[in-house]
């Protein structure tokens, strides 16, 4: 025998030993479901590239939240897939008081009002431009689209929300929206803002599902340059003082070192998004048998909670929370 000072694997030796000395786990409560919803009564439709996810009509998806919240998770994310007919360059069906996504948000706080229902505020999938601001000339307007996106806030809050979402990337938006939540006496609605957002090829899926993607040009004059992580604690700075309630950091896994970075210098919680490419390169590879994607994906997971994120919005959040 050699005498060595550490044998590090004593901690590993068994699994009760394993058990109490992680550092991380993993609980539905750290989870957020995102969902897509579409017009109709009891309608299920496939999304080609995002397998075991769908579509689902208000009534599914009061039935599917339902049984999440059942799950332990404490939280849903609602995306509108909105027909291309109601679809204009000012998003104006975005603040439809009977618009399909204030229609989901009532129906969900009727049948399980303990959820928390988070509504994505961005004008891409009301708009027949498919970006997140107002178009003119191939410019993005920043400021009249913050008037947009506060009409829109105040409508989901009004509709029942617990927390607005804002995915756009403006400059200046979450003040804004604050101001016009306060003013609607919306006082109790929470602002995740989608701070870090990075213009990242992994968002195709989601693209897909929505039928969302720019018409024209790219999202790289408002989303964050891959490339940069100190502009990420500016805008995350922004955010805050501006009041976000909740801060994000999106994608996840390929921007762990900013997610970790964040995490270390806010006060507010940190929320991280495991977005569509993510999830369709594991289950793409899993199908395949390429890999256990079950496992990848809790691996995935914990480490995006290990970086520091305090909840995760990922589509395998039903799933995962039926084996947690
Ligand atoms: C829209 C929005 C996007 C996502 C969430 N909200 C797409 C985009 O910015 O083009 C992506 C989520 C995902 O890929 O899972 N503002």
């Amino acid at each position: 025998m050699f005498d060595l000072p550490s044998r590090p694997r004593r901690n590993r030796r068994t699994d009760s030993i394993r058990r109490l000395v992680r550092e991380t786990s993993l609980s539905p409560s750290d989870l957020i479901w995102p969902l897509f919803v579409i017009e109709g009564q009891d309608q299920e439709t496939a999304i080609a590239s995002m397998p075991d996810c769908y579509r689902w009509s208000r009534d599914r998806i009061v039935t599917e939240a339902k049984e999440a919240f059942a799950r332990g998770i404490p939280a849903i994310a609602l995306f509108p897939a909105i027909d291309v007919a109601k679809k204009d360059s000012r998003a104006t069906e975005s603040t439809n008081p009977d618009g399909l996504l204030q229609r989901t948000v009532r129906d969900l706080k009727d049948a399980v009002p303990e959820l928390c229902v988070i509504t994505d505020v961005a004008m891409d999938p009301y708009s027949s431009d498919g970006h997140d601001g107002l178009v003119d000339e191939g410019q993005i307007l920043n400021d009249p689209t913050l008037e947009i996106l506060s009409a829109m806030a105040i409508s989901q809050a009004d509709a029942g929300a617990d927390i607005v979402a804002p995915s756009d990337m403006m400059d200046g938006r979450v003040g804004v929206i604050r101001a016009a939540l306060d003013d609607t006496v919306n006082t109790d609605t929470g602002i995740l803002a989608y701070s870090v957002k990075y213009a990242s090829a992994f968002y195709g899926p989601f693209r897909n599902a929505l039928d969302s993607a720019p018409r024209e040009g790219n999202k790289q004059t408002y989303q964050m340059d891959p490339a940069n992580a100190r502009e990420a604690i500016r805008e995350v700075e922004l955010d805050v003082a501006e009041g976000a309630d909740i801060v994000m950091v999106k994608p996840a896994l390929p921007y762990l070192d900013v997610l970790a970075e964040i995490a270390a210098t806010v006060d507010v919680p940190v929320a991280a998004y495991q977005v569509s490419g993510e999830y369709a390169m594991l289950r793409a590879a899993g199908k395949h048998g390429w890999i256990d994607d079950e496992l990848a994906m809790r691996e995935s997971l914990l480490s995006i909670k290990r970086a520091g994120a305090d909840m995760i919005l990922t589509y395998a959040a039903f799933t995962l929370a039926a084996q947690l």
